[in-house]
This record gives C-alpha cells, sequence and structure tokens, in this order.
C-alpha cells in the first residue's frame, strides 16, 4: 500500500498550481512540433565552445576554490564587476547592493520569502510573467492588476490604485514577458513618482534589456530613483529593486542572476537565502564573471541581437501573410517575445487544442493575467525556432485562425 502523502503537505501546497508554460514545454520537445510557447533562447547563440575553454581556464587558475563552498552574497569578483557596470548609468552601486541569485527566478521567490505574508497585496502589470505571481502565491500574496497598453503600465489611476497598500509593484520594463512591450521614458519617470510618493517599492524585473534591436536604451526605473534621491559616494538606499540575469545573455542552464537593493534589504534576502540553497553554485559564477571580465560577454550579444532581429522580422512578416486583418500584435523592438490579440469572442484555448493537431503550440494569454482577463490573447516566442521552422509555424497558424476557429460563444451553443 504507498503512503498517503496527501494528509502530510501544508496547506499553501494547495496555492501552487503548475504553469501552463511548463506543461507546454513538454509537449514542445517532440521534435514535430513548432514550438512557439517557451522562453528558451536559440540552442545556436548558447556558447558551449567558449563555455569550454572558459572552464579549462577557471580550473587551471583557481584549481580546487573553483569546486568549494562559496559566499551566500555570491562570488565577490562577480559582485564587483557587476556593481561597476550597474554603476555606469550614474547609479551608486557598491557591492553591499548586490546579490548573485541562482537564476532572477530566484531573486523573485527570495522576495516573496521576506516581503509577502497572507493577504499581502502586490501590484503587479497586467498581463504578466505568472512564474513571479506563482512564487509570490505561494507566499499567499493576493494581486493587484495595473492594466498596460502599447506604452507599457498604464499610470491614469495609479496613485488610487496604490492606496490599497501593496508591499511592492512587480514592472518589466523592456520588452516586457509576455507583451514584448516597453515602458517609455515618461512613463518611467511618472512611475517612479507616483510609487515613491505612496512608499511603494517597485521591482523591477529586466532580464531582456541587452536584447535589443533598435533604438536606444531608456533609463533604468534604478537610475531614475537615484537620480531623485540625489547620487551620492556611498551605496544605493532607495525603494526600487532591480533583479536581471545572464540567462538571456549567457546560458539559462548556468543558473546565475542577480538583484541590486539597499544593503538593508540585501541582508534579509541573505539569511532568506543561506536557508534556501547556502549559496549560488560556485563554478558557474566564475563562469560568468570569466566571460564577462574577459570581454567576450560585451562580444557575444551583438550576435544574439542580431539572430534574435532576423528571427522577429521573419516572424512579423508571416504573421502580416497569414494571419486575418482582425487580428492585432505587438511589434517589439527586442526581447522574445510578441503578443497577439484576437477579436474578443475568441478563445486562444480552444485555438491551441486545433493547433496542437497541425503541430505547432503557443502559450494562450489567459495564464499571464490575474483577473481572468485575456482570452482572447495569446503569446508568441519567436527566438527558439529557426526562421524555416517560424514561417512553417505561423503558415500552420494562420490556417487555423482562419478555418477552425469559432467564436467562443457560438461554440459553446453549438
Ligand atoms: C520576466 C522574467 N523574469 C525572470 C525570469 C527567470 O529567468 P532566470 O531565472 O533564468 O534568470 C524570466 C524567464 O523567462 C522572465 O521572463
Amino acid at each position: 500500500v504507498p503512503f498517503d502523502w496527501e494528509q502530510k503537505f501544508a496547506s499553501r501546497v494547495d496555492r501552487m498550481t503548475g504553469s501552463a508554460i511548463r506543461d507546454l514545454l513538454r509537449l514542445a520537445e517532440r521534435p514535430d512540433v513548432i514550438s512557439f510557447a517557451g522562453g528558451l533562447p536559440a540552442v545556436d547563440v548558447l556558447p558551449a565552445e567558449e563555455v569550454e575553454r572558459a572552464s579549462q581556464r577557471i580550473l587551471r587558475n583557481l584549481g580546487s576554490w573553483a569546486l568549494q563552498y562559496g559566499a551566500t552574497e555570491g562570488y565577490l569578483p562577480l559582485r564587483e564587476w557587476i556593481a561597476g557596470t550597474m554603476s555606469q548609468e550614474g547609479i551608486p552601486i557598491t557591492v553591499d547592493n548586490v546579490l548573485i541569485t541562482t537564476g532572477s527566478q530566484q531573486a523573485l521567490d527570495l522576495l516573496g520569502k521576506i516581503f509577502v505574508g497572507p493577504g499581502d497585496w502586490i501590484a503587479v502589470e497586467s498581463p504578466t510573467y505568472p512564474a513571479a505571481l506563482q512564487a509570490w502565491s505561494a507566499y499567499e500574496g493576493e494581486f493587484l492588476p495595473i492594466p498596460s497598453d502599447e506604452r507599457g503600465m498604464i499610470l491614469d489611476q495609479l496613485e488610487e490604485q496604490l492606496a490599497a497598500g501593496p508591499k511592492f509593484l512587480y514592472c518589466l520594463p523592456n520588452f516586457q514577458n509576455p507583451r514584448g512591450v516597453t515602458l517609455v521614458a515618461e512613463r518611467r519617470e511618472n512611475l517612479v513618482a507616483v510609487a515613491t510618493r505612496a512608499g511603494v517599492p517597485i521591482v523591477e524585473d529586466d532580464p531582456y534589456r541587452d536584447l535589443r534591436f533598435e533604438g536606444d536604451h531608456l533609463p533604468r526605473l534604478l537610475a531614475i530613483d537615484a537620480q531623485r534621491r540625489g547620487v551620492g559616494e556611498n551605496s544605493y538606499r532607495g525603494g526600487v529593486i532591480y533583479v536581471s540575469s545572464f540567462s538571456k545573455i549567457l546560458s539559462p542552464g548556468i543558473r546565475v542572476g542577480w538583484l541590486i537593493a539597499a544593503p538593508e534589504v540585501i541582508r534579509r534576502l541573505v539569511l532568506a537565502k543561506q536557508s534556501t540553497d547556502l549559496h549560488t553554485s560556485t563554478f558557474n559564477q566564475m563562469l560568468a564573471y570569466d566571460l564577462a571580465r574577459t570581454g567576450y560577454l560585451v562580444r557575444h550579444i551583438p550576435t544574439i541581437v542580431h539572430a534574435y532581429r532576423e528571427r522577429r522580422d521573419v516572424m512579423l512578416a508571416a504573421l502580416r501573410e497569414h494571419f486575418p486583418p482582425n487580428v492585432r500584435w505587438t511589434h517589439p523592438q527586442g526581447g522574445m517575445f510578441i503578443w497577439v490579440t484576437l477579436p474578443e469572442d475568441y478563445d486562444a484555448q480552444v485555438l491551441l487544442g486545433e493547433a496542437i493537431a497541425r503541430k505547432v503550440a503557443f502559450v494562450p494569454g489567459a495564464s499571464f493575467h490575474v483577473d481572468g482577463r485575456g482570452a482572447n490573447t495569446l503569446r508568441l516566442n519567436f527566438t527558439n525556432a529557426t526562421p524555416e521552422r517560424i514561417r512553417e509555424g505561423i503558415a500552420r497558424l494562420g490556417c487555423v485562425l482562419r478555418e477552425q476557429l469559432r467564436p467562443r460563444r457560438t461554440s459553446r451553443v453549438a
């Protein structure tokens, strides 16, 4: 007789529901499916040879130290490099502001661990990155959706919305996951001003910033906040917590991310991280540092940008060619995703069933919303499939849209 585990789980596991994306990724692994579902980088931009060379350098130079336990805060040379790079925008970042995390996903989880308790509100851009919602939902947080348009988060009602007293506001300013849109400069200034007045911290999740295909970089919310507070010599002590990662510019498999925050926040996060994993992989941090220090990273990013720009353009052209005229989509200036809006009555979940039968996959948009909206939306990843497969996949999806999709209400009645 198997052991009865169900009665042993803590009540919070009921809030840990699976992510639609992860289930779909399983399906996307089948080679005959053209998947626009996951957020996977292109496999041909993952630098296996350079990592092999860097591994040899590290083991030759540091020997067994590369295999030893390390500090919870992270590998000091890597923290110093990040502090130096982030300071270039005129933000006074020191190592005391930097925590290395096991992917930026761990940073999001640790923020939940130190800030979120039962019934706490978190304001989130809507739609937003579902694994952040998953992380904070496990700490029994509740979500306050802030709507967004082509120019990012809509701030008209923000002051009133923040009156509910959320623990923090979660924002993805660049090439947002899932919509691919970027928060415009004026709104950035405004967002920081309103949040500061309301006393609400901002969590700025920014893994896609360097994947910019055109246009100029816009200031980080972190930089705007630092400027507003006055830049001094000492560590940054403002109200923005900045999260980023080597996943999209180097390798998601090495699991190295980072977080910038006021030292008093870093100290709490370090305690929270100790009980989670003691520290992020020493060797993988050394890898990230080696590839950054030697200048490889700076040379590699344009290769990724070039490949992804081409794939975005191929997908946009295929969408124009194959999708019906009453369907709309975003035109991202970078990142990894295009967001598609079907006419109101259409249900992307129904469409997915039909698409899978034609061996093409995407993520229905409802899973990115906290308020039950978005049934008529879907997310397409344009970085993982080759240009040929993108053309073929969008053609298949266009066929499904034109032939198979029925208005939701009609299909229910039928
Ligand atoms: C917005 C956003 N934040 C965080 C992550 C987590 O990335 P990682 O843990 O690999 O750094 C992702 C991954 O897709 C993401 O899209």
